[in-house]
């Protein structure tokens, strides 16, 4: 298969093009580097992939010929009030649109990362899909809207999109604005690291290879206009997990607590029984093992320095 992955240079959407590529599909990679983070980290991650440098949000894009189209790019990060909304927007809702109209125009399918931010503070724990949604970020705000303009296009131009709402993911290149890795960077160089909050928020965390097989099993399996949760594997709070990877590493980390972020739910609780019904999903890695793979690659990062 010919598969377009956006935001391959990133966290999930470069793991995702690796397996691709490892299962023989062709895979066309779309990124424009933003610098959100070290534009030189995504360099790393897209080493060895085919990426063309396009800005969704602007660039003229064509999917004829393609079977499918993964699109992952985005404007992510929860804490997202303030100045910063207009790339939220641009890389999000922007850039989303295009896609769509893009992939409506050349019959193909699209399977849309949104987040389990869409919900806020959830009705119900587990949350399933059918939960009121009614974000409290920004980012979550966006995601929505995309999902919104997912299904109008599906409405009035036939496009066949399936959305999948990753929870907290983790895992060897996570971003480093993102809860693990910070902690990971702050035990390598004995710094101080900031909870928001008590810290004890917890997450259905997510290990990245889980999220790609399901991202997979959506793109060849799923039906159009489904949307799924994929998450869990372990939830812990804030302070259960930063044990968890205290033991891993034989390391303490010094913590002080801020204030909590605005925008920041309490707790998230993936429920998968929808996921796993139809596309036979489940999460199967567990918390400590994905911790130890994370820690692996943060320490061998820092010792190749
Ligand atoms: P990431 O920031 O590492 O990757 C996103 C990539 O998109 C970046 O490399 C960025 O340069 C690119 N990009 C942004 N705007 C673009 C544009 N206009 N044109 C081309 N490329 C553009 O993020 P990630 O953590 O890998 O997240 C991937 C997707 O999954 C995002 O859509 C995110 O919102 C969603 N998601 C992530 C998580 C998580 O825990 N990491 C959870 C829920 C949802
Ligand atoms: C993550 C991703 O960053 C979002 O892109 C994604 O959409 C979202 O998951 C999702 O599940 O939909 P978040 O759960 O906030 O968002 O992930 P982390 O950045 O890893 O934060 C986890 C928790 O750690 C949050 O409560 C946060 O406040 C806390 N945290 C994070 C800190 O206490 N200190 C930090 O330095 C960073």
């Amino acid at each position: 298969m010919r598969y377009v992955v956006t935001g391959a240079a990133g966290f999930i959407g470069s793991h995702l093009a690796e397996t691709l590529v490892q299962a023989g599909h062709e895979v066309a990679g779309i990124d424009c580097f933003t610098d959100y983070y070290d534009p030189a980290e995504k360099e790393e991650n897209a080493r060895g992939l085919d990426v063309r440098r396009l800005d969704l949000a602007a660039d003229p894009l064509d999917f004829a010929g393609v079977d499918g189209v993964f699109h992952l790019a985005a404007q992510a990060g929860v804490r997202s009030f303030g100045d910063v909304f207009p790339l939220y927007l641009r890389r999000n809702v922007l850039a989303t649109q295009r896609v769509f109209e893009a992939a409506a125009a050349a019959g193909v399918r699209v399977v849309f990362a949104s987040s389990s931010s869409v919900y806020g503070e959830a009705e119900a724990y587990p949350t399933p899909e059918s939960t009121e949604l009614r974000p409290i970020s920004p980012y979550g705000i966006t995601k929505l809207a995309c999902e919104h303009l997912a299904r109008a296009y599906a409405a009035g131009f036939g496009l066949d999109a399936v959305v999948l709402r990753y929870f907290t993911v983790y895992g060897p290149r996570q971003r480093p604005d993102m809860f693990f890795r910070r902690v990971c960077d702050a035990l390598l160089a004995g710094t101080t690291f900031e909870i928001y909050g008590t810290g004890t928020q917890s997450r259905s965390f997510t290990e990245v290879g889980d999220a790609v097989a399901a991202t997979v099993a959506a793109m060849e399996r799923a039906p159009a206009g489904a949307v799924y949760n994929v998450g869990g594997g372990g939830e812990a709070s804030m302070l259960e997990a930063i044990a968890e990877l205290e033991r891993l590493s034989g390391r303490r980390l010094g913590v002080r607590h801020g204030g909590v972020a605005t925008g920041d739910v309490r707790r998230t609780k993936a429920d998968v029984s929808r996921i796993g019904k139809a596309l036979g999903w489940e999460p199967r890695t567990p918390l400590t093992d994905g911790l130890s793979r994370m820690w692996s690659w943060a320490s061998g990062r820092v010792a190749c320095r």
